[in-house]
């Protein structure tokens, strides 16, 4: 009996390190300080906490359901539960968006996956020490403005996803994840300690959480949306891929909380980590997605062993990024395998090259183009905006849609566990207030 229980709690476990390793990364603390810091503070993140609550949470639990019942890729999946529910085919659209998606956030996030390899390295040879508010955006800016610099660390941080994508060796790094979390957090609560001691840490924790309402636009809530699909790998296949390997016993709503708990900490803590950090250096929050890079290295700089702890910092971003990354390349990998038959390495290759090219583009669009624009945005926006903003959201849009409208009432509930009443509830969340939030989203915005 014993041992059968642990035997569960232990698949639980690896299952949510997997979930996990690929929701938390750069989206938690690059992508989600520099979201908070654009779209004016606190209307951000609470309109973000509203969307991981109503929306993420049960789409979440709509893909690993729908994933663990079709068992395949997440294309074969929707078009086999289509079928099996007697619905058109065309549902297995929402698998294709979501592939894509996948395919064109992983060219921009390599892109930035090889500045924290590159801040890597400058913690270990020093480069922040004693540095000012002035040199470290300088190094900063100096870097975007060399495509070479930011092509070589792309190219470096897309290889080595290809590399443990191409041997399959995501197991080992599963196990890695499990101490990298808390590792993770760690650091997290070290910097937010260092950020208490500059004085500033109570305007931080107004910026961050008292809301001046009257700035939120329809621009400030699609973009604390697409934050929390972004962040929580949703809308993307992932995780209806990751269902597919989930067994009966695990309950998916209690996972779907210890998941989402955990993403929202870690980005809650980088926010109170870098804000403090802004205001005692006079920096504005504003600065876009250079923001962590000019913010820690200026606290790694100047605090008492910052060079250890910058490095034990920027070597576990990596990782995080790298964790995500290999979840982003998978569904193209996958795609490639099974439908032109190509051997792992050939599939794996291709689409590292394909995503790589498209990086370059998104490189690029900090230096040489700069002035390059597609509806206004430089292409590094462009994918960025096209992605979590309206790819991602759609495609989630259409798992929940197809989970609570589609799939046999009955079997849901028992799947879920829930007794009458609680389905209830269940269903107005999912069937009404959860795709109504994200149309009224998209309506408030396009108007
Ligand atoms: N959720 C990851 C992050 O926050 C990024 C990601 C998005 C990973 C989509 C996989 C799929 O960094």
């Amino acid at each position: 009996m014993a041992k059968l229980a642990h035997a569960q709690w232990s698949s639980r476990m690896a299952f949510v390190l997997a979930a996990a390793g690929s929701a938390v990364g750069l989206g938690n603390i690059w992508r989600f300080s520099y979201m908070v810091g654009e779209n004016g503070g606190a209307a951000f993140v609470l309109v973000y906490l509203a969307c991981v609550a109503l929306v993420g949470l049960p789409i979440l639990v709509a893909e690993w359901m729908i994933g663990r019942r079709g068992q395949k890729n997440p294309i074969d999946t929707m078009a086999d539960q289509a079928r099996q529910n007697g619905k058109p085919a065309a549902w297995m659209g929402i698998g294709i968006t979501g592939v894509l998606a996948a395919f064109l956030i992983l060219s921009f996030y390599s892109v930035i996956g090889g500045w924290s390899l590159n801040y890597t390295l400058g913690s270990v040879i020093g480069t922040f020490s004693g540095g000012s508010s002035e040199s470290i955006g300088e190094q900063f800016n100096g870097m975007l403005a060399s495509p070479i610099t930011l092509l070589g660390w792309h190219t470096a941080f897309m290889a080595l996803v290809v590399a443990i994508v191409a041997r399959g060796v995501t197991k080992g790094l599963e196990s890695a994840a499990r101490a990298m979390m808390p590792a993770l957090v760690i650091l997290m609560l070290i910097l937010v300690g260092y950020g208490i001691t500059t004085g500033h840490f109570g305007e931080a924790v107004d910026f961050m959480f008292s809301p001046d309402w009257s700035a939120v636009s329809g621009g400030v809530v699609l973009s604390a949306m697409g934050q929390a699909f972004f962040t929580l790998s949703l809308g993307m296949g992932i995780m209806v891929a990751y269902g597919s390997y989930l067994g009966e016993e695990i309950n998916l709503i209690s996972t779907a909380r210890t998941v989402i708990i955990l993403d929202t900490v870690i980005a809650l803590l980088a926010g109170l980590a870098i804000f403090p950090i802004v205001f005692s250096n006079g920096l504005s929050p504003d600065a876009g997605p250079g923001l962590i890079f000019v913010t820690l290295p200026l606290a790694f700089g100047n605090m008492a062993g910052g060079t250890v702890l910058g490095l034990m910092f920027f070597l576990l971003l990596t990782f995080a990024a790298l964790t995500s990354a290999i979840s982003l390349l998978e569904p193209t990998v996958a795609l490639l395998e099974e439908r032109l038959s190509l051997p792992r390495l050939t599939a794996t290759l291709i689409g590292g090259i394909a995503v790589w090219l498209l990086g370059v583009a998104a490189l690029l669009s900090f230096n040489v183009w700069a002035d390059f624009s597609l509806f206004g945005l430089n292409i590094f926006d462009f994918l960025d905006t096209l992605t979590a903003k309206f790819l991602l959201p759609l495609t989630g849009l259409g798992s929940i849609v197809f989970a609570a409208w589609c799939l046999d009432k009955e079997s849901v509930r028992q799947e879920l566990g829930f007794d009458v009443y609680d389905f209830s509830a269940w269903n107005i969340l999912v069937k009404y207030i959860a795709p109504l939030g994200v149309i009224t989203v998209f309506v408030t915005e396009l108007m």
